[in-house]
């Protein structure tokens, strides 16, 4: 099965009233166990890079890897989307080295942490929605911004989505799915309680999804942060602080009102670092990397698999046939 284009994945997703994990990778143990966690369940799959996985996969390390998970794992349809694309030029570049999805995160400025004014979001959103339908290429924007900062990106400041003005930014673009802030952070520490609804504002994606019921909306900042992990890595030698983060069910709840795709990058690291300092703490005799990656790579398929079942994406992996870009971008073409 070739890429599918994220826009195909989340229109199903929309009509099958399930959302969609999209899980962050750096290295091939994390694309293969997302892959493995995918064909355990079932499951279509959104497979995201940053700006910092690209520079430090060097684009092509990246994209053979990607390669090889398509061609190892034929009945999962796979989306390859760029995460927080901070200007039209890294979303062209995605673009032109394969991606079928791209985020231009135009609520920041190119530095990646100062807010940007909503006409600057505009005008640089709609440059890459032409670019990328033309090219059958999907596209997804962000209006407001999370708080925390994950290594240098993000202003640290929450500003929450305004319905009224999603409405128009949505008008105006184009774009196929809004990432909306609803009081999430990027990272392990967005909470320092247990949420409730006056920290984690699910009833403005109800209020943006009454408003905007054809469009996608996208969970960024989603992680869960399970104690069971924070714990394990402070009993082997690490010093997280107690964190909470999104619970499952209120992104289940998310899932009822429009939300398709759901961000996940720190559980992964979690479960990943866990792994590795277990390994570290009771065989401090063993230095082959595959003797702890590979218990890394199994703590993350089994976090992935959990979460497939979560969001409900679990058993839709041959619910449809891809369709091609050259397709996707007929599509676009006869709607504008
Ligand atoms: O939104 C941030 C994602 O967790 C990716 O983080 O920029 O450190 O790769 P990164
Ligand atoms: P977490 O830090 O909650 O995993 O969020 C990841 C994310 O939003 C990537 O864009
Ligand atoms: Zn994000």
């Amino acid at each position: 099965m070739p890429l599918v284009s994220m826009r195909q994945l989340l229109d199903e997703a929309a009509r099958g009233g399930y959302g969609v994990g999209a899980f962050n990778v750096n290295n091939m143990e994390q694309i293969q166990a997302i892959m493995e966690a995918a064909r355990e369940t079932s499951s279509p799959v959104i497979i995201q890079a940053s700006r910092g996985a690209r520079a430090y996969t060097n684009d092509r390390f990246l994209w053979h890897l990607m390669q090889a998970a398509i061609e190892l794992y034929p009945e999962i349809p796979v989306a390859l989307h760029l995460d927080h694309g901070n200007a039209p030029e890294t979303c062209i570049s995605a673009i032109d080295l394969g991606f079928t999805s791209v985020m231009m995160d135009g609520s920041l400025e190119a530095d990646g942490k100062t807010p940007a004014s909503f006409e600057y979001n505009v005008a640089v959103t709609k440059e890459v929605v032409a670019y990328a339908h033309a090219r059958g290429v999907t596209v997804e924007g962000e209006l407001g911004t999370l708080g925390g900062i994950e290594d240098g990106h993000g202003s640290g400041e929450v500003h929450l989505t305004d319905p009224g003005e999603a409405v128009e930014f949505v008008g105006s673009t184009g774009i196929d799915a809004l990432a909306v802030a609803i009081g999430t952070s990027h990272g392990a520490y967005k909470f320092a309680q247990a949420p409730d609804g006056d920290v984690l504002k699910m009833d403005l994606i109800e209020e943006i999804h009454r408003r905007l019921p054809e469009t996608h909306l996208v969970m960024h900042g989603s992680s869960s942060v399970p104690p069971e992990l924070v714990e394990q890595i402070n009993r082997y030698g690490g010093t997280l602080k107690p964190a909470w983060g999104v619970p499952v069910k209120e992104i289940q709840l998310g899932v009822r009102h429009g939300v398709r795709k759901i961000n996940v990058d720190t559980d992964s690291r979690l479960a990943v670092t866990g792994a590795i300092r277990k390994v570290f703490a009771e065989s401090p005799e063993k230095f082959d990397p595959r003797d702890y990656l590979k218990p890394a790579r199994t703590a993350m398929q089994e976090l992935i698999a959990t979460r497939m079942r979560d969001f409900g994406q679990a058993g839709h992996a041959g619910d449809y046939q891809p369709l091609s870009l050259e397709e996707m971008r007929a599509g676009y073409a006869a709607a504008h």
